[in-house]
């Protein structure tokens, strides 16, 4: 009797629990159909709001719980992340949200997704730091929070994550320095974090993650030497450390790397010898050691590196002979020695021409020739932001293997192919800009770095005396490296294309910023000084640092060009003298309308004070928010005593309140004033312009609203 109580007893447990269950269970249904359906993503596009499974994007498993997020590629900005309730959806495997142009912050509730594998929310304006709850999501294998805004240091929690494969958190603003734990992650093959503002070591746990392949923290802050640990990474094939603050010598393990493709310590301060090792690495093809202190003689084994197409010992400290099979190897486009091959004739790069050389100073000026590129860089680029209607020239493809005239150096790896692919064959849905010079794509590369393409408008890339000088231009633009100039990395001369690569500027030009009620309120009176800031840092290193000296020739609002952290950067330089190689200074069709210099008209020649006239008009529209136009006529009349600073200052800002911020944009304004004085002689260099904002002015005596452009106008400097 005991017995058959007890049982029935069991059976109606069972029976409850199951019921329960199942109630639990549809609720949980309904609560992600809510969650999905408050968020508000979906209502527009998809109308059978009955099953949620059903919307665009949405997996779901047999019980009906969402299991996975894909969406991409948007058009518009759908909103803020946190208008998705993550703790509402718990079976999640997958959440991908790239380019959705969400912003807001990554909530703490991310860390209730504890079945999450992939979580990729690249390409978006999320802010603030990443919650230290992202350790919790221990199943994770692909983590990429690529291009967004993220702040505050790495939690150190992501070493929690000992599942992950794949991360990047480049191209954000991430703080302190690279956590140790890190190095728990030992089944990463892929680790980019460039691009932010990390500080301190690398730390030597990074030794531990033997499986690495691809490791890239260029574009930081990161100091201290190179740890040697590095040499256990033997499956590593593409490692970049540039652009950091790195000293000490280059550690003898990086010999062990022997499947290394790409090496890049460009840009530190690295001192010591190279290491013979260094001739361990037969796979190399591309070899940057430029812009470091690194001293002693050039390895003579580093001529077993048949592979190798760039070798950039520029901007060092070596002395010796220049080994033979540099000068021997130095006209094969296939062997690039930078500025030091190829170039016979130019003062400075007398290596090739030289064989018998006993002296290497690889410390070398910037010849005329680096003028022309980077005049190319952000001309087209300026336009991309709203023009990617605009029908691209098409092109028939032709590829033949073999007509390939030359490829650049980039990470080694991109191939001509590789830009094809990206582009699926320049398809207009990846232009981004159209320009004078041609039109602009944006290209993804296998190594999930973006780049922009310009191709060119040309059709004499047969001519050999043209390809000659096109090529030569090219190779020394390359070698600009200023951190407010578009880099060039490379170019391609294909049958009948003709395209150039540079850095991918996420923001666009000023010019479209300024036209966009919404993004020009973004760009405050802090940020636009900023802007200022950079150009005339820019265009003082091209004008005196530069020898001879580089005239941009083409400045406007058009070709300065914004990263993601709004940072300004010119573009463009070169490219008029790139694309007519024989054109003196004299020339005809240069420049844009409204931001020519008015000597231009009758001398035709081109100055230093032409791109001064050019920039003073550019720093005006930047702080009016328009071009300044006919106010820049009235300057010349004695009108202007009655026009008010605060009248013309941008409307869709406020006027600055804080008192700092005030001076500097008075300052801005009375600088930009003296740049578009009419007589070229009376306009200040940009480097004195540059060596001004280092220095404090006298703020004028009037207080901010009484202040006049006429009272501007005449202040001494
Ligand atoms: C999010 O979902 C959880 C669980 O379903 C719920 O407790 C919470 O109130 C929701 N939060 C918001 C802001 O709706
Ligand atoms: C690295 O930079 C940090 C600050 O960012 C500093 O405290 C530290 O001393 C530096 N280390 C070296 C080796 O320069
Ligand atoms: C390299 O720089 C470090 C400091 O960063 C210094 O201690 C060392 O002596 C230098 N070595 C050489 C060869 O100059
Ligand atoms: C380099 O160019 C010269 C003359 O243009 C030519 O004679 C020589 O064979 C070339 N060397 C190589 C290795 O291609």
């Amino acid at each position: 009797m005991e017995c058959v109580v007890s049982s029935v007893v069991a059976v109606l447990v069972v029976v409850h629990t199951v019921s329960m269950t199942h109630a639990a269970d549809h609720s949980q249904v309904v609560a992600e159909a809510d969650a999905l359906r408050n968020s508000g993503w979906w209502i527009w596009r998809d109308p059978d709001t009955s099953n949620h499974c059903s919307w665009s994007g949405i997996t779901c498993n047999e019980a009906k719980h969402v299991t996975g997020i894909r969406l991409r590629n948007y058009q518009e900005p759908i909103g803020e992340v946190s208008e998705l309730n993550l703790s509402s959806l718990p079976s999640l495997n997958f959440l991908i949200l790239s380019r959705m142009g969400l912003s807001g912050s990554i909530s703490d509730q991310i860390g209730s997704l504890t079945k999450l594998t992939i979580l990729d929310l690249s390409h978006n304006q999320l802010t603030d730091p990443i919650p230290h709850q992202i350790g919790s999501l221990t199943k994770l294998t692909h983590l990429d929070l690529f291009d967004n805004q993220l702040t505050g240091p790495i939690p150190h929690q992501i070493g929690s994550l000992t599942k992950l494969i794949h991360l990047d958190l480049s191209s954000n603003q991430l703080t302190d320095s690279l956590p140790h734990q890190i190095g728990t992650l030992t089944e990463l093959t892929y680790l980019h974090v460039s691009s932010n503002e990390l500080t301190g070591p690398i730390p030597s746990s990074l030794g531990r993650l033997t499986k690495l392949t691809h490791l890239d923290l260029s574009y930081n802050q990161l100091n201290g030497s190179i740890p040697h640990q590095i040499g256990t990474l033997i499956e590593l094939t593409y490692l970049d450390l540039s652009w950091g603050e790195l000293t000490g010598a280059m550690p003898s393990s990086l010999g062990c790397l022997t499947k290394l493709t790409s090496l890049d310590l460009s840009m530190n301060q690295i001192n010591g010898s190279i290491p013979p090792e260094i001739g361990n690495l037969k796979d190399l093809v591309t070899l940057d050691l430029s812009n470091n202190l690194i001293s002693g003689e050039i390895p003579s084994n580093l001529k077993i590196l048949k592979r190798l197409w760039l070798l950039d010992l520029s901007y060092n400290r070596l002395s010796g002979n220049v080994p033979s099979f540099i000068t021997n190897n130095c006209n094969q486009t296939t062997f690039d020695l930078s500025q030091n091959d190829d170039l016979e004739g130019h003062p400075g790069y007398s290596i090739c021409t030289g064989g018998h050389a006993t002296s290497l100073t690889l410390i070398i000026s910037l010849p005329l020739t680096l003028f022309f590129v980077a005049l190319i860089l952000g001309f087209a680029f300026g336009l991309w932001w709203k023009k990617r209607q605009l029908q691209p020239e098409s092109m028939p493809v032709k590829k033949r293997r073999g007509d390939l005239f030359s490829i650049w150096d980039y990470d080694g790896r991109i191939a001509f192919e590789d830009i094809i692919l990206a582009t699926e064959d320049f398809d207009i849905r990846y232009c981004i800009g159209v320009g004078g010079y041609g039109s602009v794509y944006r290209a993804q590369l296998p190594s999930g770095k973006v780049v922009a393409v310009k191709k060119l408008h040309r059709s004499e890339i047969d001519e050999p005396t043209y390809l000659r000088s096109f090529k030569n231009e090219v190779r020394m633009l390359e070698q600009i490296r200023h951190r407010n100039i578009v880099k060039l990395h490379g170019y391609c001369l294909h049958n009948r294309y003709m395209f150039l690569i540079y850095m991918y500027m996420e923001r666009g030009s000023l010019y479209s910023m300024l036209s966009d009620e919404v993004e020009a309120v973004e760009l405050d009176w802090v940020k636009r000084v900023n802007i200022f800031k950079n150009m005339a840092h820019a265009l003082s290193y091209m004008h005196h640092d530069c020898i001879p000296p580089i005239i941009h020739r083409d400045i406007s609002s058009n070709n300065i060009l914004l990263d993601s952290k709004l940072e300004g950067f010119v573009s463009d330089f070169g490219t008029a003298r790139l694309l007519d190689p024989d054109s003196s200074n004299q020339t005809l069709v240069v420049g844009t309308y409204g931001y020519i210099a008015p000597e231009l008209a009758c001398t035709m020649v081109v100055t230093e004070k032409c791109d001064v006239y050019s920039f003073g008009v550019v720093a005006l529209e930047t702080m009016i928010g328009k071009h300044p136009g006919e106010l820049i006529t009235s300057l010349s009349s004695s009108l202007c005593q009655d026009i008010m600073l605060r009248d013309v200052l941008d409307s869709r800002l406020s006027l600055p309140e804080d008192l700092q911020v005030a001076k500097d944009v008075v300052f801005v304004i009375l600088l930009a004033l003296k740049c578009i004085h009419s007589n070229p002689q009376s306009r200040p260099t940009m480097q004195q312009v540059s060596y001004k904002l280092l220095s404090n002015i006298p703020f004028p005596k009037s207080p901010f609203y009484a202040i006049s452009l006429h009272e501007l106008k005449n202040q001494e400097m």
